[in-house]
Protein backbone atom coordinates (compact mmCIF):
# COMPACT_ATOMS: atom_id res chain seq x y z
CA UNK A 1 0.00 0.00 0.00
CA UNK A 2 2.79 2.43 0.90
CA UNK A 3 4.78 1.50 -2.58
CA UNK A 4 1.87 2.23 -4.23
CA UNK A 5 1.22 5.42 -2.63
CA UNK A 6 4.98 6.54 -2.92
CA UNK A 7 4.44 5.43 -7.02
CA UNK A 8 1.71 7.32 -8.05
CA UNK A 9 2.46 10.16 -5.50
CA UNK A 10 5.46 10.82 -7.76
CA UNK A 11 3.03 10.81 -10.29
CA UNK A 12 0.69 13.15 -9.44
CA UNK A 13 2.24 15.89 -8.67
CA UNK A 14 3.21 17.04 -12.08
CA UNK A 15 -0.80 16.99 -13.20
CA UNK A 16 -2.09 18.36 -10.24
CA UNK A 17 0.32 21.42 -10.88
CA UNK A 18 -0.71 21.49 -14.63
CA UNK A 19 -4.67 21.36 -13.12
CA UNK A 20 -3.38 23.81 -10.66
CA UNK A 21 -2.16 26.36 -13.45
CA UNK A 22 -5.19 25.87 -15.65
CA UNK A 23 -8.02 26.03 -12.51
CA UNK A 24 -5.80 29.40 -11.79
CA UNK A 25 -5.86 30.63 -15.42
CA UNK A 26 -9.41 29.97 -15.66
CA UNK A 27 -10.39 31.32 -12.05
CA UNK A 28 -8.44 34.20 -13.19
CA UNK A 29 -10.18 34.27 -16.60
CA UNK A 30 -13.45 33.95 -14.80
CA UNK A 31 -12.45 37.16 -12.50
CA UNK A 32 -11.68 38.92 -15.56
CA UNK A 33 -15.21 37.75 -17.52
CA UNK A 34 -17.02 39.09 -14.26
CA UNK A 35 -15.42 42.17 -13.94
CA UNK A 36 -16.13 43.17 -17.21
CA UNK A 37 -19.41 42.38 -16.88
CA UNK A 38 -19.75 43.83 -13.69
CA UNK A 39 -17.69 47.41 -15.44
CA UNK A 40 -20.34 46.77 -18.17
CA UNK A 41 -23.39 46.69 -16.52
CA UNK A 42 -22.53 48.68 -13.54
CA UNK A 43 -20.16 51.40 -13.78
CA UNK A 44 -21.21 54.61 -15.91
CA UNK A 45 -23.92 52.27 -17.77
CA UNK A 46 -27.34 54.17 -17.90
CA UNK A 47 -30.04 52.38 -18.57
CA UNK A 48 -32.37 55.03 -19.47
CA UNK A 49 -30.17 56.67 -22.40
CA UNK A 50 -30.02 54.87 -26.19
CA UNK A 51 -26.85 54.07 -27.59
CA UNK A 52 -25.83 56.85 -29.12
CA UNK A 53 -28.23 59.39 -27.47
CA UNK A 54 -28.39 62.41 -28.69
CA UNK A 55 -25.98 61.66 -32.35
CA UNK A 56 -27.16 59.50 -35.12
CA UNK A 57 -30.01 57.87 -35.28
CA UNK A 58 -29.60 54.13 -33.84
CA UNK A 59 -30.29 51.74 -36.52
CA UNK A 60 -31.68 48.27 -35.71
CA UNK A 61 -31.63 45.06 -37.57
CA UNK A 62 -34.06 42.43 -37.40
CA UNK A 63 -34.26 38.85 -38.08
CA UNK A 64 -37.74 36.84 -38.10
CA UNK A 65 -38.14 33.08 -38.03
CA UNK A 66 -41.72 32.11 -38.20
CA UNK A 67 -42.24 28.93 -36.60
CA UNK A 68 -46.30 28.71 -37.19
CA UNK A 69 -49.00 30.51 -37.92
CA UNK A 70 -52.33 28.63 -36.32
CA UNK A 71 -56.30 29.40 -35.44
CA UNK A 72 -57.05 32.06 -38.24
CA UNK A 73 -60.58 32.82 -37.06
CA UNK A 74 -62.67 34.66 -39.54
CA UNK A 75 -65.15 35.47 -36.77
CA UNK A 76 -62.71 37.30 -34.32
CA UNK A 77 -60.78 38.33 -37.50
CA UNK A 78 -57.31 37.55 -36.56
CA UNK A 79 -54.69 34.68 -36.44
CA UNK A 80 -52.06 33.39 -33.99
CA UNK A 81 -48.65 33.22 -35.09
CA UNK A 82 -45.78 31.91 -33.30
CA UNK A 83 -42.27 33.70 -34.00
CA UNK A 84 -38.43 33.49 -33.10
CA UNK A 85 -37.96 37.51 -32.90
CA UNK A 86 -34.39 38.76 -32.80
CA UNK A 87 -33.07 42.70 -32.75
CA UNK A 88 -29.71 43.56 -33.06
CA UNK A 89 -28.22 47.10 -32.43
CA UNK A 90 -24.98 48.11 -31.38
CA UNK A 91 -24.00 49.73 -27.80
CA UNK A 92 -20.66 50.99 -27.92
CA UNK A 93 -20.66 51.62 -23.87
CA UNK A 94 -21.15 47.38 -23.81
CA UNK A 95 -17.56 46.75 -26.05
CA UNK A 96 -15.09 44.86 -24.69
CA UNK A 97 -11.66 43.59 -25.28
CA UNK A 98 -8.89 41.25 -24.01
CA UNK A 99 -11.30 38.32 -24.19
CA UNK A 100 -11.34 37.31 -27.72
CA UNK A 101 -15.24 35.29 -26.90
CA UNK A 102 -18.70 36.67 -27.44
CA UNK A 103 -20.77 36.75 -23.94
CA UNK A 104 -24.20 35.06 -24.22
CA UNK A 105 -26.05 35.34 -21.22
CA UNK A 106 -29.44 35.28 -19.97
CA UNK A 107 -32.73 36.55 -19.36
CA UNK A 108 -31.78 37.90 -16.18
CA UNK A 109 -29.22 40.47 -18.03
CA UNK A 110 -31.35 42.31 -20.48
CA UNK A 111 -33.33 43.73 -17.22
CA UNK A 112 -30.11 45.49 -17.22
CA UNK A 113 -29.39 47.07 -20.38
CA UNK A 114 -31.05 49.28 -22.87
CA UNK A 115 -32.82 47.58 -25.24
CA UNK A 116 -35.54 49.11 -28.17
CA UNK A 117 -39.36 49.91 -27.16
CA UNK A 118 -40.21 47.28 -30.50
CA UNK A 119 -44.12 46.31 -30.01
CA UNK A 120 -46.15 45.12 -32.26
CA UNK A 121 -49.45 47.11 -33.57
CA UNK A 122 -51.79 44.95 -34.51
CA UNK A 123 -50.73 42.71 -31.81
CA UNK A 124 -54.58 41.48 -29.40
CA UNK A 125 -52.87 39.27 -26.79
CA UNK A 126 -48.76 37.95 -26.87
CA UNK A 127 -46.79 36.50 -24.76
CA UNK A 128 -43.27 35.21 -24.29
CA UNK A 129 -42.65 31.36 -23.41
CA UNK A 130 -41.60 30.26 -20.29
CA UNK A 131 -40.49 27.02 -20.55
CA UNK A 132 -38.21 25.66 -19.14
CA UNK A 133 -37.24 29.24 -18.71
CA UNK A 134 -38.24 32.54 -19.88
CA UNK A 135 -37.40 32.34 -24.30
CA UNK A 136 -35.01 35.26 -24.27
CA UNK A 137 -31.74 35.19 -25.41
CA UNK A 138 -28.63 37.79 -25.10
CA UNK A 139 -25.15 37.94 -26.74
CA UNK A 140 -22.85 40.68 -26.49
CA UNK A 141 -20.01 40.35 -29.22
CA UNK A 142 -16.28 42.01 -28.49
CA UNK A 143 -18.00 45.61 -30.39
CA UNK A 144 -20.69 45.81 -28.34
CA UNK A 145 -22.68 44.35 -31.05
CA UNK A 146 -26.09 42.79 -29.33
CA UNK A 147 -28.21 40.10 -30.14
CA UNK A 148 -31.43 40.12 -28.35
CA UNK A 149 -34.18 37.16 -29.82
CA UNK A 150 -37.83 36.28 -28.01
CA UNK A 151 -39.80 33.49 -28.76
CA UNK A 152 -43.17 34.88 -28.89
CA UNK A 153 -46.91 33.76 -29.72
CA UNK A 154 -49.19 36.24 -30.46
CA UNK A 155 -52.68 37.19 -31.65
CA UNK A 156 -52.48 39.25 -34.32
CA UNK A 157 -55.13 41.34 -36.17
CA UNK A 158 -56.40 40.50 -39.48
CA UNK A 159 -58.76 42.50 -41.08
CA UNK A 160 -60.13 40.05 -43.82
CA UNK A 161 -62.21 41.05 -46.89
CA UNK A 162 -65.09 38.36 -46.62
CA UNK A 163 -66.82 38.90 -50.10
CA UNK A 164 -64.91 36.13 -51.60
CA UNK A 165 -65.33 33.21 -49.11
CA UNK A 166 -64.16 30.59 -49.21
CA UNK A 167 -62.21 31.33 -52.55
CA UNK A 168 -60.94 34.38 -50.58
CA UNK A 169 -57.05 35.20 -50.13
CA UNK A 170 -56.46 37.08 -46.68
CA UNK A 171 -53.49 39.43 -46.47
CA UNK A 172 -52.56 38.88 -43.17
CA UNK A 173 -49.83 41.30 -41.35
CA UNK A 174 -47.33 41.49 -38.59
CA UNK A 175 -46.41 44.86 -38.01
CA UNK A 176 -43.37 46.17 -36.19
CA UNK A 177 -42.57 49.24 -34.73
CA UNK A 178 -40.90 51.19 -32.28
CA UNK A 179 -43.33 52.51 -29.49
CA UNK A 180 -41.49 55.47 -28.40
CA UNK A 181 -38.58 56.22 -30.71
CA UNK A 182 -39.29 58.59 -33.78
CA UNK A 183 -37.32 57.78 -36.78
CA UNK A 184 -34.63 60.72 -35.34
CA UNK A 185 -34.12 57.67 -32.82
CA UNK A 186 -34.28 54.60 -34.29
CA UNK A 187 -33.95 53.14 -37.87
CA UNK A 188 -34.86 49.82 -38.50
CA UNK A 189 -33.42 47.19 -40.86
CA UNK A 190 -33.33 44.02 -41.59
CA UNK A 191 -30.30 41.76 -40.91
CA UNK A 192 -29.25 39.12 -43.70
CA UNK A 193 -30.54 38.97 -46.85
CA UNK A 194 -33.50 37.98 -46.60
CA UNK A 195 -34.56 38.73 -42.61
CA UNK A 196 -37.49 36.08 -42.68
CA UNK A 197 -36.94 32.59 -42.68
CA UNK A 198 -39.75 30.03 -42.52
CA UNK A 199 -42.52 30.88 -44.41
CA UNK A 200 -41.83 28.57 -46.64
CA UNK A 201 -42.44 25.81 -44.82
CA UNK A 202 -45.79 26.53 -43.09
CA UNK A 203 -48.09 24.01 -43.00
CA UNK A 204 -52.22 25.46 -42.07
CA UNK A 205 -54.87 23.24 -42.13
CA UNK A 206 -57.62 26.00 -44.16
CA UNK A 207 -55.05 27.82 -46.04
CA UNK A 208 -51.75 28.03 -48.46
CA UNK A 209 -49.56 30.49 -47.59
CA UNK A 210 -49.40 31.47 -51.16
CA UNK A 211 -46.66 34.83 -50.92
CA UNK A 212 -45.45 36.83 -47.97
CA UNK A 213 -43.56 40.65 -48.36
CA UNK A 214 -41.49 42.51 -46.27
CA UNK A 215 -41.45 46.02 -46.24
CA UNK A 216 -39.95 49.17 -43.78
CA UNK A 217 -41.42 52.61 -44.23
CA UNK A 218 -41.93 55.20 -41.69
CA UNK A 219 -45.60 56.04 -40.19
CA UNK A 220 -46.46 59.16 -39.55
CA UNK A 221 -48.46 60.19 -35.83
CA UNK A 222 -49.79 63.11 -34.33
CA UNK A 223 -46.47 62.79 -31.99
CA UNK A 224 -44.09 62.11 -35.36
CA UNK A 225 -42.71 59.68 -37.43
CA UNK A 226 -42.20 56.08 -36.63
CA UNK A 227 -39.99 53.17 -38.13
CA UNK A 228 -42.16 50.15 -39.24
CA UNK A 229 -41.59 46.79 -40.31
CA UNK A 230 -43.92 45.14 -42.05
CA UNK A 231 -44.27 41.70 -42.79
CA UNK A 232 -47.60 40.21 -44.95
CA UNK A 233 -48.78 36.85 -45.42
CA UNK A 234 -51.35 35.85 -48.07
CA UNK A 235 -53.34 33.23 -47.17
CA UNK A 236 -54.97 31.68 -49.67
CA UNK A 237 -57.82 29.32 -48.66
CA UNK A 238 -58.20 25.45 -49.29
CA UNK A 239 -61.81 25.22 -51.18
CA UNK A 240 -61.65 21.08 -51.11
CA UNK A 241 -63.29 21.32 -47.58
CA UNK A 242 -66.20 23.66 -48.77
CA UNK A 243 -66.80 21.40 -51.62
CA UNK A 244 -67.43 18.25 -49.26
CA UNK A 245 -69.01 20.20 -46.90
CA UNK A 246 -71.66 22.60 -48.75
CA UNK A 247 -71.39 23.12 -52.09
CA UNK A 248 -72.18 19.49 -53.30
CA UNK A 249 -74.64 18.19 -50.50
CA UNK A 250 -76.20 21.90 -51.61
CA UNK A 251 -76.28 21.11 -55.84
CA UNK A 252 -76.81 17.42 -54.60
CA UNK A 253 -80.38 18.74 -52.73
CA UNK A 254 -81.02 20.72 -55.17
CA UNK A 255 -80.99 18.09 -58.08
CA UNK A 256 -82.83 16.41 -55.25
CA UNK A 257 -86.38 18.44 -55.86
CA UNK A 258 -86.31 18.23 -59.19
CA UNK A 259 -87.35 14.63 -59.12
CA UNK A 260 -90.67 16.40 -58.12
CA UNK A 261 -91.50 17.20 -61.74
CA UNK A 262 -91.30 13.34 -62.74
CA UNK A 263 -93.68 12.76 -59.88
CA UNK A 264 -97.71 12.29 -61.16
CA UNK A 265 -98.97 15.57 -60.18
CA UNK A 266 -101.80 14.02 -58.47
CA UNK A 267 -99.36 12.58 -55.76
CA UNK A 268 -99.50 15.48 -53.86
CA UNK A 269 -98.70 14.25 -50.56
CA UNK A 270 -95.08 12.83 -52.45
CA UNK A 271 -94.49 16.23 -54.01
CA UNK A 272 -95.24 18.44 -51.17
CA UNK A 273 -92.89 16.29 -48.67
CA UNK A 274 -90.30 16.41 -51.10
CA UNK A 275 -90.66 20.28 -51.69
CA UNK A 276 -90.32 20.56 -48.01
CA UNK A 277 -87.74 18.37 -47.09
CA UNK A 278 -85.27 19.93 -49.62
CA UNK A 279 -86.33 23.29 -48.06
CA UNK A 280 -85.38 22.77 -45.01
CA UNK A 281 -82.05 20.76 -45.70
CA UNK A 282 -80.59 23.57 -47.53
CA UNK A 283 -82.00 25.88 -44.63
CA UNK A 284 -79.82 23.87 -42.71
CA UNK A 285 -77.21 23.37 -44.51
CA UNK A 286 -76.67 27.47 -44.32
CA UNK A 287 -77.35 27.34 -40.91
CA UNK A 288 -74.23 25.25 -40.23
CA UNK A 289 -72.35 27.29 -42.97
CA UNK A 290 -73.12 30.75 -40.81
CA UNK A 291 -72.00 29.51 -37.57
CA UNK A 292 -68.90 30.40 -38.33
CA UNK A 293 -68.36 33.25 -39.48
CA UNK A 294 -68.45 36.60 -38.37
CA UNK A 295 -72.20 38.64 -38.36
CA UNK A 296 -71.28 40.86 -41.55
CA UNK A 297 -73.62 42.36 -43.37
CA UNK A 298 -71.17 41.35 -46.67
CA UNK A 299 -72.65 38.83 -48.94
CA UNK A 300 -70.05 35.99 -49.52
CA UNK A 301 -69.67 34.01 -52.54
CA UNK A 302 -70.85 30.67 -50.68
CA UNK A 303 -74.37 32.55 -49.27
CA UNK A 304 -74.93 33.25 -52.70
CA UNK A 305 -74.63 29.38 -53.49
CA UNK A 306 -76.46 28.61 -50.51
CA UNK A 307 -79.06 31.36 -51.46
CA UNK A 308 -79.52 30.18 -55.14
CA UNK A 309 -79.91 26.80 -53.91
CA UNK A 310 -82.55 27.62 -51.71
CA UNK A 311 -84.47 29.66 -54.21
CA UNK A 312 -84.07 26.79 -56.67
CA UNK A 313 -85.75 23.96 -54.19
CA UNK A 314 -88.54 26.85 -52.92
CA UNK A 315 -89.24 27.65 -57.06
CA UNK A 316 -89.69 24.11 -57.36
CA UNK A 317 -92.15 23.63 -54.56
CA UNK A 318 -94.22 26.52 -55.38
CA UNK A 319 -93.90 25.24 -59.11
CA UNK A 320 -96.08 22.43 -57.63
CA UNK A 321 -98.63 24.50 -56.23
CA UNK A 322 -98.85 26.29 -59.84
CA UNK A 323 -99.64 22.65 -61.13
CA UNK A 324 -101.62 21.55 -58.31
CA UNK A 325 -103.49 24.85 -58.27
CA UNK A 326 -104.13 25.19 -62.60
CA UNK A 327 -104.98 20.77 -62.70
CA UNK A 328 -107.73 21.52 -59.94
CA UNK A 329 -109.54 24.38 -61.42
CA UNK A 330 -109.64 23.37 -65.12
CA UNK A 331 -112.39 24.53 -66.45
CA UNK A 332 -113.93 21.56 -68.41
CA UNK A 333 -114.90 19.94 -65.19
CA UNK A 334 -117.28 22.21 -64.59
CA UNK A 335 -119.19 20.91 -68.05
CA UNK A 336 -118.60 17.42 -66.90
CA UNK A 337 -120.24 17.98 -63.78
CA UNK A 338 -123.14 18.92 -65.21
CA UNK A 339 -123.36 16.44 -67.46
CA UNK A 340 -123.10 13.76 -64.47
CA UNK A 341 -125.10 15.40 -62.00
CA UNK A 342 -127.72 15.37 -64.11
CA UNK A 343 -127.86 11.55 -64.07
CA UNK A 344 -126.02 11.23 -61.29
CA UNK A 345 -129.39 12.45 -59.01
CA UNK A 346 -130.35 9.35 -59.73
CA UNK A 347 -127.53 7.35 -59.31
CA UNK A 348 -126.16 8.65 -56.21
CA UNK A 349 -128.15 6.25 -53.56
CA UNK A 350 -125.64 3.88 -55.31
CA UNK A 351 -121.87 4.32 -53.31
CA UNK A 352 -120.36 3.39 -56.55
CA UNK A 353 -121.15 6.46 -58.85
CA UNK A 354 -121.27 4.26 -61.91
CA UNK A 355 -124.99 2.95 -61.23
CA UNK A 356 -127.52 2.17 -63.85
CA UNK A 357 -129.00 5.31 -66.04
CA UNK A 358 -132.34 4.52 -66.32
CA UNK A 359 -134.11 4.70 -69.70
CA UNK A 360 -132.18 4.15 -72.71
CA UNK A 361 -131.35 0.93 -73.44
CA UNK A 362 -127.62 1.70 -74.72
CA UNK A 363 -126.36 3.44 -72.10
CA UNK A 364 -123.64 1.17 -70.72
CA UNK A 365 -121.23 1.42 -68.32
CA UNK A 366 -118.19 0.34 -67.84
CA UNK A 367 -116.79 1.41 -64.90
CA UNK A 368 -113.31 0.72 -63.11
CA UNK A 369 -113.38 -0.28 -60.21
CA UNK A 370 -111.41 1.61 -57.48
CA UNK A 371 -108.75 -1.24 -56.47
CA UNK A 372 -107.60 -2.56 -59.82
CA UNK A 373 -106.79 0.43 -61.13
CA UNK A 374 -103.42 2.09 -60.92
CA UNK A 375 -102.96 5.75 -61.03
CA UNK A 376 -101.80 6.46 -65.21
CA UNK A 377 -103.77 3.79 -66.42
CA UNK A 378 -105.69 5.01 -68.74
CA UNK A 379 -109.80 3.38 -68.38
CA UNK A 380 -112.54 4.02 -70.27
CA UNK A 381 -115.94 5.22 -68.78
CA UNK A 382 -118.67 5.52 -70.89
CA UNK A 383 -121.29 7.55 -69.37
CA UNK A 384 -124.12 7.40 -71.88
CA UNK A 385 -127.77 8.00 -72.47
CA UNK A 386 -130.09 7.78 -74.97
CA UNK A 387 -131.39 9.97 -77.28
CA UNK A 388 -133.11 9.48 -80.43
CA UNK A 389 -130.49 6.51 -80.83
CA UNK A 390 -127.92 8.93 -80.57
CA UNK A 391 -125.48 8.14 -77.87
CA UNK A 392 -122.99 10.76 -76.35
CA UNK A 393 -120.07 9.46 -74.64
CA UNK A 394 -118.11 10.75 -72.16
CA UNK A 395 -114.17 9.59 -71.84
CA UNK A 396 -112.63 9.74 -68.37
CA UNK A 397 -110.01 8.35 -66.87
CA UNK A 398 -110.72 6.82 -63.52
CA UNK A 399 -108.75 8.52 -61.53
CA UNK A 400 -109.91 11.95 -63.21
CA UNK A 401 -112.90 10.57 -62.75
CA UNK A 402 -112.69 9.77 -58.96
CA UNK A 403 -111.94 13.38 -58.33
CA UNK A 404 -114.74 14.46 -60.36
CA UNK A 405 -116.46 12.35 -58.09
CA UNK A 406 -115.87 14.49 -55.27
CA UNK A 407 -116.72 17.52 -56.80
CA UNK A 408 -119.88 16.16 -58.30
CA UNK A 409 -121.41 15.16 -54.87
CA UNK A 410 -120.19 18.42 -53.10
CA UNK A 411 -121.86 20.18 -55.53
CA UNK A 412 -125.00 17.86 -56.02
CA UNK A 413 -125.62 18.68 -52.29
CA UNK A 414 -125.37 21.93 -52.99
CA UNK A 415 -127.70 21.87 -55.43
CA UNK A 416 -130.10 19.82 -53.36
CA UNK A 417 -130.75 22.68 -51.25
CA UNK A 418 -132.30 24.26 -53.96
CA UNK A 419 -134.39 21.59 -55.41
CA UNK A 420 -135.39 19.14 -52.55
CA UNK A 421 -135.93 15.89 -52.43
CA UNK A 422 -134.82 12.88 -55.44
CA UNK A 423 -136.44 13.72 -59.05
CA UNK A 424 -138.13 10.19 -59.94
CA UNK A 425 -137.54 8.14 -62.40
CA UNK A 426 -140.24 9.46 -64.53
CA UNK A 427 -139.59 13.06 -64.07
CA UNK A 428 -135.51 12.35 -65.30
CA UNK A 429 -137.01 10.72 -68.34
CA UNK A 430 -138.98 13.73 -68.93
CA UNK A 431 -136.42 16.41 -68.52
CA UNK A 432 -133.25 13.32 -69.95
CA UNK A 433 -134.13 15.29 -73.65
CA UNK A 434 -133.02 18.71 -71.86
CA UNK A 435 -130.25 17.18 -70.26
CA UNK A 436 -129.11 15.55 -73.35
CA UNK A 437 -129.21 18.83 -75.61
CA UNK A 438 -127.73 20.26 -72.37
CA UNK A 439 -124.58 17.61 -72.28
CA UNK A 440 -123.85 17.64 -75.88
CA UNK A 441 -123.39 21.37 -75.82
CA UNK A 442 -121.40 20.44 -72.83
CA UNK A 443 -119.33 17.77 -73.94
CA UNK A 444 -118.41 20.18 -77.33
CA UNK A 445 -116.77 22.40 -75.38
CA UNK A 446 -115.39 19.58 -73.24
CA UNK A 447 -111.65 18.38 -73.32
CA UNK A 448 -111.06 15.11 -71.48
CA UNK A 449 -106.99 15.16 -70.02
CA UNK A 450 -105.94 11.75 -70.03
CA UNK A 451 -104.29 10.53 -66.87
CA UNK A 452 -100.96 10.53 -68.89
CA UNK A 453 -100.72 13.88 -69.68
CA UNK A 454 -98.12 15.27 -67.77
CA UNK A 455 -98.98 19.24 -66.88
CA UNK A 456 -97.13 21.40 -69.40
CA UNK A 457 -95.57 24.00 -66.18
CA UNK A 458 -94.05 19.92 -65.34
CA UNK A 459 -92.54 19.49 -68.86
CA UNK A 460 -91.16 22.60 -69.07
CA UNK A 461 -89.63 22.65 -65.58
CA UNK A 462 -88.15 19.25 -66.34
CA UNK A 463 -85.77 21.53 -68.91
CA UNK A 464 -85.97 25.21 -67.25
CA UNK A 465 -84.83 24.23 -63.75
CA UNK A 466 -81.47 22.01 -64.53
CA UNK A 467 -81.09 24.23 -67.34
CA UNK A 468 -80.50 27.59 -65.17
CA UNK A 469 -78.65 25.56 -62.07
CA UNK A 470 -76.19 24.78 -64.63
CA UNK A 471 -76.09 28.13 -66.59
CA UNK A 472 -76.18 29.57 -62.32
CA UNK A 473 -73.31 27.19 -61.51
CA UNK A 474 -71.37 28.09 -65.06
CA UNK A 475 -71.91 31.92 -64.26
CA UNK A 476 -71.04 31.52 -60.84
CA UNK A 477 -67.99 29.56 -60.73
CA UNK A 478 -66.28 32.00 -64.07
CA UNK A 479 -66.89 34.46 -61.74
CA UNK A 480 -65.72 33.39 -58.23
CA UNK A 481 -62.66 31.43 -59.87
CA UNK A 482 -61.06 33.55 -62.71
C1 LIG B 1 -18.92 36.26 -32.03
O1 LIG B 1 -20.02 36.10 -32.88
C2 LIG B 1 -19.84 36.56 -34.22
C3 LIG B 1 -21.10 36.44 -34.99
O2 LIG B 1 -21.98 35.56 -34.42
C4 LIG B 1 -18.71 35.77 -34.84
O3 LIG B 1 -18.51 36.22 -36.16
C5 LIG B 1 -17.46 35.93 -34.05
O4 LIG B 1 -16.43 35.13 -34.57
C6 LIG B 1 -17.69 35.55 -32.59
N1 LIG B 1 -16.53 35.92 -31.83
C7 LIG B 1 -15.84 35.02 -31.12
C8 LIG B 1 -14.68 35.54 -30.42
O5 LIG B 1 -16.14 33.85 -31.07
C1 LIG C 1 -50.73 43.11 -48.16
O1 LIG C 1 -51.29 44.40 -48.15
C2 LIG C 1 -50.32 45.44 -48.01
C3 LIG C 1 -51.06 46.75 -47.87
O2 LIG C 1 -52.17 46.82 -48.64
C4 LIG C 1 -49.39 45.43 -49.22
O3 LIG C 1 -48.44 46.43 -49.10
C5 LIG C 1 -48.71 44.07 -49.26
O4 LIG C 1 -47.88 43.98 -50.37
C6 LIG C 1 -49.72 42.95 -49.29
N1 LIG C 1 -49.04 41.69 -49.12
C7 LIG C 1 -48.92 40.78 -50.07
C8 LIG C 1 -48.19 39.54 -49.74
O5 LIG C 1 -49.41 40.96 -51.18
C1 LIG D 1 -37.84 57.23 -42.85
O1 LIG D 1 -37.45 58.48 -42.34
C2 LIG D 1 -36.04 58.65 -42.30
C3 LIG D 1 -35.75 59.99 -41.61
O2 LIG D 1 -36.74 60.89 -41.83
C4 LIG D 1 -35.45 58.59 -43.69
O3 LIG D 1 -34.06 58.75 -43.66
C5 LIG D 1 -35.79 57.24 -44.26
O4 LIG D 1 -35.34 57.15 -45.60
C6 LIG D 1 -37.29 57.01 -44.24
N1 LIG D 1 -37.54 55.67 -44.63
C7 LIG D 1 -38.44 55.36 -45.55
C8 LIG D 1 -38.61 53.93 -45.87
O5 LIG D 1 -39.13 56.20 -46.08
Amino acid sequence: CAYMGAATGSLTVPVLQVWARISAISNERQAIIKSTLDRLLEEDYDIRLRPQYGADPLSVGMSIQVASIDSVSEVNMDYTLTLNFQQSWRDERLAFDGLNLNLTLDNRVVDKIWVPDTYFVNDKKSYIHTVTRSNKMLRIEEDGTIFYGLRVTTDLACMMNLRRYPMDEQNCTLEIESYGYTTDDIRFHMLGDIGVTGVENLKLAQFKVTNSRLLIKNITFATGSYPRVSLSFLLKRNIGFFILQTYLPCSLITILSWVSFWINHEATAARVALGITTVLTVTTISTNVRQSLPKIPDIKALDVYLICCFVFVFLALLEYAMVNYIFFTKQPYKYLFVVYNKQAEESAKSANFAAQFSGGSKETIRYCDEESTSPGSIHQIAAGWSDNEKISYVYLSCSVYYLLQGRARGMHNAANGKRRGQPSRNSVGKKRKGYASRAKKSLSALKVPKISDVSIIDKVARVAFPASFAIFNFVYWTYYIF
